[in-house]
């Protein structure tokens, strides 16, 4: 399979599904039932209150090459330019080879907070004591997870807090969780629970009074399940026809610093990344409020917010990298009901959770690469201009065949507004009258 599809852009929407579905080896006819990728039945029954569905664009992008394979990257999110930016970017690293991606064991860490212990020292020795036996209880409450290869890997015990204080003293227990290709929040959540009383007798030994258990529930720093992903971007891959290679190379490695130094810059070098990573995360049903929370405490980790991805000059080129957690699923959640979601997966070939946040963390990079391009060069508003032109005149009414007429009009203009793009449709009307 080839993720090249030139002038995917310009064809309609019917026969992109066309081309897409040959790519893919995917029947057409299931992905012209995108639209209807979940039906109102299972909607009311995924949340409370429901009065509908909420639509927004489905997208692939192409070009993508992520350790050795091609895949077509789906996407969903409401922002111009995102899946444009990902593929012009991936057509640049793919020359080079790719993306690479590294990605560690899937585990996620579940907490259980005891409180009002009296002697925090003497408590967390005796749950460092008694871990292996609360890990071999763990592995009798997951015995199918277990049964899949992953399963409790490790109990260990942290101070947080002394007496006295509000809470009186505080230890947590954290039960680190392979989760294999499930996302695993209701894993380790349900094993926190029912390993809180377990937990909390063990760090009462020999007659010292019981702490109270607190809070049970995953952390979202998973910073043991992250993805690292790096590629190249040769200069000639990265010039355009005003800037040559050279100096955009050594302009992205600037803007690079910038984010090193500066949070302020970080956080929207780090929301480009997201655009990528977002978009992927949606079309694919995952937590991505999750995966947020933790990939901006991760970027955090430091006591510095900091950029998640870097770029460095090496010679003829640019070499990015971006590392950042990302606690994905391909079975379980939102995949029991949403038939969009089990599309668009199929649709990426991610068969597991690996390949899933390889290629979501490969969209963050491309999306990041795309955007300190244009900033560094043009700036990102002829583009997103552009684009923004198209939408007002569609909203203006022009006919989809005249669109693009209207919005170069509209920006030779210099004005990209509703009433400039009424103007020139009546004027591109009258042409047509004999
Ligand atoms: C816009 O969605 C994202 C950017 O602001 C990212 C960046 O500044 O690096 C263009």
């Amino acid at each position: 399979m080839s993720s090249r599809l030139p002038g995917l852009y310009t064809l309609t929407v019917a026969e992109r599904r066309q081309r897409v579905a040959e790519a893919a080896g995917i029947d057409l006819g299931e992905l012209a039932a995108l639209d209807g990728g979940l039906s109102e039945d299972d909607a009311a029954g995924m949340i409370e209150n429901v009065l509908g569905r909420y639509a927004l664009p489905f997208a692939v992008a192409t070009n993508f090459t992520v350790d050795g394979a091609d895949a077509l990257v789906p996407m969903v999110v409401e922002e111009p330019s995102v899946v444009a930016a990902a593929s012009n970017a991936a057509r640049m690293v793919r020359a080079a080879g790719g993306f690479t991606a590294r990605v560690s064991p899937p585990v996620v860490t579940g907490q259980i907070q005891l409180t009002h212990v009296d002697d925090v020292d003497g408590a967390a020795a005796a749950l460092t004591e008694a871990a292996p036996t609360l890990l071999a209880r763990a592995r009798e409450l997951s015995p199918r997870l277990c049964a899949r290869g992953g399963g409790p890997r490790a109990v260990r015990a942290r101070v947080l807090a002394r007496p006295p204080g509000p809470d009186g003293g505080v230890v947590v227990v954290h039960l680190d969780v392979d989760c294999r290709d499930a996302m695993g929040a209701n894993l380790v959540n349900t094993l926190c629970e029912r390993l809180a009383e377990p937990v909390a007798h063990a760090a009462a030994p020999a007659g010292a009074p019981r702490p109270r258990v607190g809070l049970r529930i995953l952390s979202n720093l998973s910073d043991q399940r992250t993805v690292r992903v790096t590629c190249v971007a040769a200069d000639d891959a990265l010039a355009d026809a005003r800037c040559p290679g050279p100096e955009v190379r050594a302009a992205i490695a600037a803007a690079s610093r910038f984010a090193e130094l500066d949070p302020y810059r970080a956080a929207t070098h780090n929301k480009g990344v997201m655009n990528g990573v977002d978009a992927v995360l949606v079309a694919t049903g995952q937590d991505w409020r999750a995966v947020e929370a933790g990939a901006h405490a991760f970027a955090a980790r430091t006591g510095a917010y900091r950029p998640l991805a870097v770029w460095r000059e090496v010679p003829g080129g640019l070499a990015g990298e971006l590392e950042l957690p990302l606690a994905v699923g391909t079975v379980g959640g939102a995949l029991h009901v949403h038939r969009g979601a089990r599309l668009a997966l199929r649709l990426a070939g991610a068969g597991d959770a690996p390949r899933l946040a390889a290629l979501a963390a490969a969209a963050g990079l491309a999306c990041n690469l795309a955007a300190l391009r244009a900033l560094a060069t043009d700036g990102i508003q002829r583009g997103h201009m552009a684009l923004h032109a198209r939408a007002v005149a569609r909203a203006a009414g022009a006919p989809a065949d005249l669109v693009d007429e209207v919005a170069e009009a509209m920006a030779a203009a210099g004005e990209i507004r509703i009433e400039a793009a009424r103007v020139i449709l009546r004027e591109l009307s009258a042409k047509d009258l004999p």
